[in-house]
């Protein structure tokens, strides 16, 4: 068959209205040549749902890293143990500081991130898991000599300082007070804690594990034994000046951007759920 000019503008106008139907319509040409308002056709691996109003949408799908990231900050960052998956599905994790005293009675100070909090033991008790503790840091080896820490939560204000302590992390100083924060020591346990963080959650180490066994980080398992938190937070602790979380490195592969970075994020409550 003789593909006419005529044919040829029909077929992409039929293409272009099922690209938009699909919502898949990309704004630059990805074919060199490609005539104006050219689409982005699914790809031969996506999957086709339902979106709420009933229309499909389509969804774009990764097992192998694509191409698109290759050279970048994504695939590279794999030399500091972390999965180009994690920065096209990233999930927000809370952050905080973990503090310690160190063999030598200094206070220690390590933001963490990678974390979840639970209840356990039929309700008996409050739980963290940090999931992603480094074997080489000195959060690793107080908690593993002293058995207890502090969770300090920061408001955004206090978000430098609390970096500060990354580059204060000699073992002979005292990690809080260099960085310009206060060390209060801890009511119930053998801890620090950092007076200007709005609340402070004291632990117990209980245990640790490998998410693979030899792995250079592992995962560790602490008890909530009390906590403080400021009068101003009663009523509310998210929000702007609430409960920080850390977005780690985004990175859209369909339109890989030459530099990226991680972002500091703040809840927004966007539905009541229960009320009971
Ligand atoms: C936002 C943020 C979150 C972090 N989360 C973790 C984490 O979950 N696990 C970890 O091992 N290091 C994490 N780090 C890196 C440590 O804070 C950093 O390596 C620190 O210097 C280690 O201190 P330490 O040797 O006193 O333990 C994080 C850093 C930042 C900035």
């Amino acid at each position: 068959m003789r593909v006419t000019k005529a044919l040829e503008k029909a077929l992409w106008k039929k293409l272009r209205e099922f690209a938009e139907w699909n919502g898949v319509v990309s704004q630059r040409p990805l074919v060199p040549g490609s005539p104006p308002g050219a689409f982005r056709l699914p790809r031969q691996d996506s999957y086709v749902g339902f979106c709420k109003e009933g229309r499909k949408k389509m969804k774009y799908q990764y097992k192998e890293m694509p191409e698109s990231m290759s050279g970048t900050y994504g695939e590279f960052a794999k030399n500091f143990g972390f999965d180009w998956k994690e920065f096209i599905m990233g999930i927000p994790t809370p952050m905080f500081l973990v503090t310690t005293y160190k063999s030598n009675g200094q206070p220690n100070a390590t933001m963490q991130s990678w974390a979840g909090f639970t209840s356990a033991n039929h309700g008996g008790g409050y739980y963290v898991i940090l999931c992603s503790v480094n074997k080489r840091g000195h959060l690793y080896q107080s908690l593993n000599e002293k058995k207890v820490a502090v969770l300090n939560f920061m408001s955004s204000d206090l978000y430098e300082a609390c970096m500060k302590t990354i580059q204060n992390n000699q073992f002979e100083a005292d990690e809080i007070t260099s960085s310009g924060l206060t060390a209060e020591k801890a009511s119930w346990v053998e801890a620090p804690m950092v007076a200007e963080c709005f609340m402070n959650l004291e632990c117990r180490y209980l245990w640790e594990k490998e998410i693979v066994p030899g792995d250079d980080h592992v995962m560790i398992c602490l008890e909530v034994v009390g906590g403080h938190i400021e009068k101003d937070y009663m009523e509310d602790m998210f929000g702007d000046k609430g409960v920080l979380y850390n977005v780690h490195y985004p990175i859209n592969p369909e339109d890989v951007k030459e530099k990226g970075c991680d972002y500091v994020a703040a809840l927004r409550k966007v539905n009541q759920s229960y009320e009971y």
